[in-house]
């Protein structure tokens, strides 16, 4: 069976105690850091850059003091320049959005030589085509369900077939990829998404908006094993 990840989006976090927010979510259960990266430009928002990752890096940590994998998706364009500081300023996976990129093979190459997993990122009414050619150097897929730039907007339900085929492209390589999913993602449609073939789910507003994240981070987990 498959194993699900939340991967709590910091976007929705209070940015003046980001390092907090971070090890809070992270006693609260999530498994991934969300890192959502937008620059005015290819998005009509402005978040935060490589020296933040950086600087949240000692945070992202449990107990126990193992690392948690800081997921950096990025919604910038240029891509290259930014995708190799991150890679070099503490992230596990960089993914980006090809249509953002001039040439997607070159930068996935990139982030991978820096020892970084690598992923692209599918807008809502983005073609997935691009994924037959280049399969073989992504680790992680990541469709978007909310078009991008702001947490807290409706999931948008074509996101489901787009999964369920991105899914049978995944299952055919063979690769150990994972299928992620981002935006309006909430307790009560979390196993939908999941029937529809994702394995790791990206959730703002949903945990950062209410008082106990753990609460929220349960009630996810406890859909996913229904
Ligand atoms: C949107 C970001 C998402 C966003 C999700 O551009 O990529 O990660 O934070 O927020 P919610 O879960 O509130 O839709
Ligand atoms: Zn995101």
């Amino acid at each position: 069976s498959r194993t699900f990840r939340i991967a709590p989006s910091i976007l929705s976090a209070d940015f003046a105690r980001l390092g907090e927010e971070v090890r809070h979510v992270i006693d609260a259960g999530a498994d991934w850091i969300h890192f959502d990266v937008m620059d005015n430009h290819y998005v009509p928002n402005l978040t935060f850059g490589p020296m933040v990752c950086q600087a949240l890096r000692k945070h992202a940590v449990r107990a126990d003091g193992t690392a948690v994998p800081i997921d950096v998706h990025l919604m910038v364009q240029p891509v290259d320049a930014l995708a190799t500081a991150f890679a070099k300023s503490g992230a596990d996976i960089v993914t980006f959005h090809p249509d953002a990129s001039t040439h997607v093979d070159r930068t996935l190459q990139l982030i991978k030589a820096e020892g970084v997993q690598a992923g692209l990122v599918f807008n809502p009414a983005a073609p997935v085509d691009v994924l037959e050619w280049v399969i073989d150097k992504v680790d992680v897929v990541l469709l978007m369900s909310v078009n991008p730039g702001f947490g807290g907007q409706s999931f948008i339900d074509s996101t489901l077939r787009k999964a369920e085929k991105v899914r049978k492209i995944i299952d055919a390589s063979g690769r150990d990829i994972r299928l992620e999913i981002d935006g309006g993602i909430k307790v009560d449609n979390i196993r939908r998404v999941a029937d529809a073939g994702a394995d790791t789910f990206v959730a703002g507003s949903a945990i950062f908006g209410q008082p106990s994240y753990k609460a929220v981070i349960d009630a996810m987990r406890a859909e996913l094993a229904r």
